[in-house]
């Protein structure tokens, strides 16, 4: 986006479908680090390639010109390479890192021109960081380590003990409150980085790549407990990583960095089906698409009795499991929203998402 869009974007926070208004609302953000780097946002500069922009000013614009709102109960992936801004962002967004220039509200509440005390609150209460390392203290217990967050607040011994022994429980820690943290494995240590955040009850987690450091299996178990956690709770969740796979499967919506800004901005499915750039096109290339696309994007019109005949899935259903219902059924399988046919997927139909065509589109 240019530096000129920025003044036609709405000052005021956009509400959503629902009504409700967003988490974080980010506008026109920047952060440029090295000298005189305030002057850069909006100048002639800031539309160099980040390569240019070093070489002549000595600044690195790590975010560019940045908008989009997080939703209530929503997992916001932001995701890209190694140096594309990643941190950075998440890091501005409770002013860990200061942001050079633009917009940032949470609850409509402006964060930039939070002083010293409101800010402490936003970081002590609404808004926890799962770190990539498990930031831990070595020499407390596990339970000492959960309840730290509330021990900052100033919550007495007891209240905060009881209130760290159910998020043990609820990461399943259950037996391990007395050890220290290095007594722990990876996957363990990572719950205990995972419960402190929780603790304090906060109304957004933010994670930056908390698993990088693990081993895949390991991977995969903090983050279906991840996924249950957001199915049991519903909180607000924003969630840093350079895997592809963890965005797909753990984003409602994704943001793709590159140089500092984002390429593409939607749901898994909007950005394995349409890429909005080469890059992006690169980057979702070997995604099984079949895991992704849902049958509202792959239906057709039913035709004849298909219409109130056959097998059934919800439209939100993937290709995949819709495959599984269509090789047990033998025939095409309905779309049902509420009672209603919405359309059918065909063999054909399911076939070419998996192989990427057109269905029914023979090339020249
Ligand atoms: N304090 C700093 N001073 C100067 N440049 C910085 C500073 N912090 C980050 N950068 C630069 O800003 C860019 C974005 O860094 P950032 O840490 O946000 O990337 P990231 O996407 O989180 O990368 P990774 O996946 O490796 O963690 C990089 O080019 C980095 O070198
Ligand atoms: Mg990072």
């Amino acid at each position: 986006m240019s530096a000129t869009m920025v003044s036609k974007t709405p000052d005021s926070p956009e509400k959503s479908e629902n009504g409700t208004a967003p988490v974080f609302s980010v506008r026109g953000l920047w952060k440029v680090f090295g000298p005189k780097a305030d002057r850069i946002p909006g100048s002639a500069e800031a539309e160099l390639s980040a390569e240019e922009l070093r070489s002549r000013t000595g600044c690195t614009a790590a975010v560019r010109d940045v908008s989009f709102d997080v939703q209530p109960g929503e997992v916001f992936v932001v995701m890209g390479l190694s140096g594309s801004g990643k941190s950075t962002l998440v890091r501005c967004l409770t002013r860990l890192i200061e942001p050079t220039a633009g917009e940032l509200s949470i609850d409509g509440e402006d964060v930039l021109g939070m002083d010293k005390n409101r800010l402490r609150n936003l970081r002590r209460h609404r808004a926890a960081m799962v770190f990539q390392h498990f930031g831990l203290l070595p020499h407390r217990s596990v339970l000492d380590n959960v309840a730290y967050g509330l021990e900052i607040q100033g919550v007495g011994k007891a209240e905060r003990r009881a209130k760290a022994a159910e998020v043990v429980e609820k990461v399943g820690l259950t037996g391990l409150e007395r050890r220290r943290p290095g007594q722990l494995s990876g996957g363990q240590q990572q719950r205990v980085g995972l419960a402190r955040a929780l603790a304090v009850d906060p109304e957004v987690l933010l994670f930056d790549e908390p698993f990088s450091a693990l081993d895949p299996l390991i991977r995969r178990d903090m983050q279906e407990e991840v996924i249950r956690l957001h199915r049991e709770e519903g909180r607000t969740m924003i969630f840093i990583t350079h895997d592809l796979s963890e965005a797909l499967r753990l984003g409602d919506r994704i943001a793709l960095m590159r140089d500092g800004g984002i390429v593409q901005l939607g749901t898994p499915e909007e950005i394995v089906d349409s890429p909005a750039d080469d890059y992006v096109r690169d980057f979702v290339r070997d995604v099984p698409r079949e895991q992704v696309i849902t049958v509202r994007k792959a239906m057709r019109p039913a035709e004849g009795d298909e219409a109130t005949d056959g097998a059934s899935v919800a439209p939100g259903v993937t290709v995949a499991e819709a495959i599984e219902v269509a090789a047990r059924s033998g025939g095409p399988v309905r779309v049902v929203e509420g009672s209603q046919c919405i359309g059918v997927v065909d063999h054909q139909r399911l076939l070419a998402v998996v192989a990427g065509v057109e269905a029914g589109v023979v090339p020249a």
